[in-house]
């Protein structure tokens, strides 16, 4: 009687894995309008743009690569809540009307970018694990931060500048 109960929970799970599958939505990105990008506003050298979509873009921007697992609940629900609050901390699809907007603002996105990066708390961890690509040397930590730092000094205002030196 055990056994035919669990055997039971056991295909009546297999069956409603298939029809979440099946019914899953595959999920859509808002149009990207390329004026927005950063590229529109910044320089952006090709091994940091790679950088970039390689292991930011999934979550921080409109072109994310849904996996097959977004289709299927409750794993939908977490991808879905988790591109939401990433895209609304920080969206590269719409740097210029974001936060490159305001020069502050900006400063503050690329360097906690660099902080978050090196420290290794971007790209997520389970991110992370389950796209092996996303995974960056020092090397490549060192290198996007040189950037960030750098782009960031574009926005400093220029009277800080003139203090600073
Ligand atoms: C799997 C999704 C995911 C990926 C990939 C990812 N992030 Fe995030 N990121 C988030 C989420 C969710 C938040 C907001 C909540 C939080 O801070 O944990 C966030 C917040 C941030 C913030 C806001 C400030 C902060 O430190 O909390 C920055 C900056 C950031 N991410 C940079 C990056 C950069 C740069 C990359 C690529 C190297 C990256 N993220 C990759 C999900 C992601």
């Amino acid at each position: 009687m055990k056994r035919t109960t669990a055997g039971l929970v056991c295909a009546g799970s297999v069956v409603m894995v298939a029809a979440a599958f099946a019914f899953g939505q595959p999920r859509n990105n808002p149009p990207v309008d390329p004026q927005h990008s950063i590229e529109v506003a910044q320089q952006v050298p090709a091994d940091v743009g790679r950088m970039l979509s390689r292991a930011c873009m999934d979550c921080h921007s409109y072109e994310t690569r849904w996996p097959w697992y977004a289709r299927i609940a409750p794993m939908s629900l977490l991808v879905e809540r988790d591109v939401e609050r990433s895209r609304r901390a920080l969206n590269f699809s719409e740097w210029t009307v974001g936060a490159g907007k305001r020069p502050g603002t900006a400063l503050g996105a690329l360097m906690a970018s660099c902080v978050a990066v090196q420290s290794g708390r971007m790209p997520l961890r389970p991110y992370r694990m389950l796209h092996k690509d996303a995974h960056l040397s020092a090397a490549e930590k060192t290198a996007f931060c040189s950037w960030a730092t750098d782009t960031a000094t574009h926005y400093r205002r220029p009277s800080t500048v003139a203090r600073a030196h």
